[in-house]
């Protein structure tokens, strides 16, 4: 069952100015970094209410977020909800028809399990489902 909207993401191009956009000038608390080597991304966490902003950057200037970027600029990346039973809910939009683009989950940030939905599966918003391990 999807519980919360986890995090929105931003691409970046400039992770650092970014960073002190969201810190300096909203005044927003930085959680710190994260290098998520499944997705080549590094990411910069901003929890607010409930939620967090996500800022996500290529990871040593290699992978899928450097075509993005390139492709379709700086903006809104992803949503994610948070799911309390991933394989569940992946197994009951599969059947619905949604697509993935991966078979199955990856470990993504704060050590996650996370998969993505097509974004042509939700009228053009790429959606990441992630599931925490206990206790987290
Ligand atoms: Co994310």
């Amino acid at each position: 069952m999807i519980t919360a909207l986890d995090h929105i993401a931003i691409a970046v191009p400039d992770l650092q100015k970014a960073i002190n956009r969201f810190m300096d000038d909203f005044g927003i608390t930085f959680e710190g970094t994260q290098e998520v080597l499944a997705a080549k991304t590094t990411t910069a966490f901003f929890p607010i209410d409930g939620t967090s902003i996500e800022l996500v950057h290529p990871l040593n200037g290699e992978g899928p977020l450097v075509q993005h970027l390139e492709k379709r600029g700086p903006g809104m990346h992803h949503i994610c909800f948070r799911s309390d039973n991933l394989d569940e809910d992946v197994a009951r939009l599969r059947e619905k028809g949604y697509q993935f683009l991966s078979e199955e989950p990856s470990i993504g940030a704060h050590d996650a399990r996370v998969i993505f939905i097509h974004p042509k599966s939700c009228d053009g918003v790429l959606v990441e489902l992630n599931e925490f391990p206990e206790g987290h």
